[in-house]
């Protein structure tokens, strides 16, 4: 059987983004974006969500939806497991790249940089505002490896709640942020007839370059 969703298309008449833009930072650029994304998206998608990419050590790329925790000046943070498969794949090659999409504001933003663990303690300060389910599951659950069943998992978390039944869990070893640094910048806005608005930041030597692409 065959799908074709070729007919699937539609015109983006949203805004645009000016030549004269006046913004030389595009972190600044982002979070204004990502706050009008909140804004304006529906419930229950997410405007924090985030398509991460990682390579594996045989050059394969690996794609999946993560949720952007923070932006600090460092970079774009996001928490995992450690030794999940996006953790291996950091550890043996730390070029990453996220995207986000927010189809009710016709945008797209590409962020591409290096990533790295982040500190301890700012790890432990998220983790412990998590909710008790949630930081019991990173303690539960060996993030991508297989399990022989749900039930598996399910008595996992039985046993880890037996285990912490009178004291709070710590942020196991295994789990944490990371940050990544952006290098490069995208910003993407629909516009009519395909001629979309393309705008392309570079780090060069600390400074930021600035491109309009062809769409
Ligand atoms: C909306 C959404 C949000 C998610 N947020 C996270 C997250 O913040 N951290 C995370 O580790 N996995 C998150 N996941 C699950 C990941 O997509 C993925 O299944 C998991 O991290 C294992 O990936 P890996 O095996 O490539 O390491 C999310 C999935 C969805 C659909």
């Amino acid at each position: 059987m065959t799908l074709s969703l070729a007919q699937m298309r539609r015109n983006y008449t949203r805004a645009g983004l000016p030549d004269d833009l006046t913004c030389d930072d595009p972190q600044a650029l982002f979070h204004e974006w990502i706050a009008q994304a909140s804004e304006t998206e529906n419930a229950p998608f997410e405007a924090n969500s985030m398509a991460l990419a990682t390579v594996d050590s045989q050059g394969r790329p690996h794609c999946r939806i993560l949720l952007l925790k923070g932006l600090s000046e460092e970079g774009f943070i996001f928490y995992t497991h450690y030794l999940s498969d996006k953790g291996e794949e950091l550890a043996g090659n730390p070029y990453a790249a996220m995207t986000f999409f927010w189809p009710g504001l016709e945008r797209q933003v590409r962020i591409e940089g290096r990533v790295t663990q982040l500190d301890p303690q700012d790890s432990d300060d998220y983790f412990a505002s998590r909710p008790l389910a949630s930081r019991l599951g990173a303690w539960a659950s060996p993030q991508s490896q297989a399990l022989a069943s749900r039930e598996e998992l399910e008595l996992r978390m039985v046993d880890t709640r037996e285990r912490f039944a009178s004291q709070e869990p710590p942020r196991p070893p295994h789990w944490g942020g990371y940050c990544l640094h952006p290098q490069r910048l995208e910003f993407w806005q629909g516009r009519p007839d395909r001629l979309h608005d393309r705008l392309d930041y570079r780090l060069h030597d600390g400074v930021w370059v600035r491109n309009r692409l062809a769409p």
